[in-house]
């Protein structure tokens, strides 16, 4: 227990296990709501606070950090750190905690959920069955993808590219994959093979995305990379929305330059009501649940606790983000 109990404020009700272990070390100020709370509310707030737990829908930027004179450390409760001016916290020397790893499974087994949903119709099959349609067996009714036998493009190979990968080549499915490193699956003996970008995206049935979202793949799947995607192509992603364009998808899904697209990540997010993405058949969008396993969100907030104490303590972080 730190004998002088330091001021953390905490932006949305966490798992209560984690938060509990807060409560023990540290004055806690949890902000309840269920939407975040805005930028001028959560500058309102920062002042006397020396952590901040925060998550990826809090923008945390200069403005908000010369709110916040006593800040000794950033948690957030998630690995992309986007939403995160990591430059500016580096110059005021804030160390910033992220949560890689725990949620990698959790994430891989959703992008091939949506892989397989997208693939195999089952949101367009559901409803079918359910709507009176559905008569008898039928050798064509609602053919879909041999996701199996598809040929399979993982965009970033890293941890959670890695594990997509590993399901995938359980299945049987031929793999392929772009990466910075264009080493990366060496050591991985998964039969998955490099290609230059160009190559991958017009050589792939499924593209899935599992990229970090920065200056270099801010919208790297736009206009020219949907036209260059095969007709008959499935684009997956679980990463971050705004590498891809919007705006481009929509006109790609419209006018048949790919055949569909699961997206559980979108640029805005959320994407609001009455959005064209929700009205295209082939479209699967679902609301940025990848990692949202109970026992994957409880190690999520106890590894954003464990970040935030070692900040408050002065110690490294035992997962300081990159
Ligand atoms: C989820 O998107 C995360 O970054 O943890």
């Amino acid at each position: 227990m730190r004998t002088v109990r330091k001021n953390v404020l905490v932006t949305r009700k966490i798992p209560e296990a984690a938060l509990e272990r807060l409560r023990a070390e540290a004055q806690v100020t949890l902000w309840e709501g269920d939407l975040p709370p805005d930028e001028e509310t959560l500058r309102g707030m920062i002042g006397p606070m020396h952590g901040l737990l925060c998550l990826l829908t809090d923008g945390v930027d200069t403005q908000l950090l010369d709110a916040a004179p006593v800040l000794e450390v950033i948690s957030t409760m998630s690995v992309g750190v986007d939403h995160i001016d990591l430059g500016a916290c580096r110059a005021r020397g804030i160390p910033v905690g992220h949560t890689p790893g725990v949620l990698t499974d959790a994430t891989a087994d959703f992008s091939v959920a949506l892989m397989l949903a997208l693939g195999r119709r089952i949101p367009e099959a559901r409803d079918y069955a359910a709507s009176g349609r559905w008569r008898t067996w039928s050798p064509t009714l609602l053919l879909g993808r041999d996701m199996f036998a598809s040929r399979i493009g993982i965009l970033g190979l890293g941890r959670i590219g890695t594990a997509v990968a590993r399901r995938l080549a359980a299945f049987g499915a031929q793999l392929v994959f772009h990466d910075r490193d264009a080493h990366a699956a060496d050591e991985l003996d998964l039969g998955i093979r490099y290609l230059p970008f160009d190559e991958l995206i017009e050589e792939v049935d499924v593209l899935s995305i599992h990229l970090p979202l920065t200056a270099a793949t801010l919208h790297l799947i736009g206009e020219r990379a949907l036209r260059r995607m095969a007709p008959t192509s499935l684009l997956v992603n679980t990463a971050r929305g705004a590498i891809v364009s919007t705006d481009a998808l929509v006109s790609a899904l419209r006018s048949g330059w790919i055949a569909g697209a699961a997206l559980d990540v979108t640029d805005p997010e959320p994407l609001p009501a009455g959005h064209a993405l929700f009205s295209l058949r082939n479209c699967i969008v679902t609301p940025h649940i990848a990692s949202a396993g109970e026992a994957t969100r409880d190690r999520m907030a106890s590894m954003a606790v464990a970040n935030l104490l070692a900040g408050l303590d002065g110690a490294r972080l035992p997962h300081p983000a990159p």
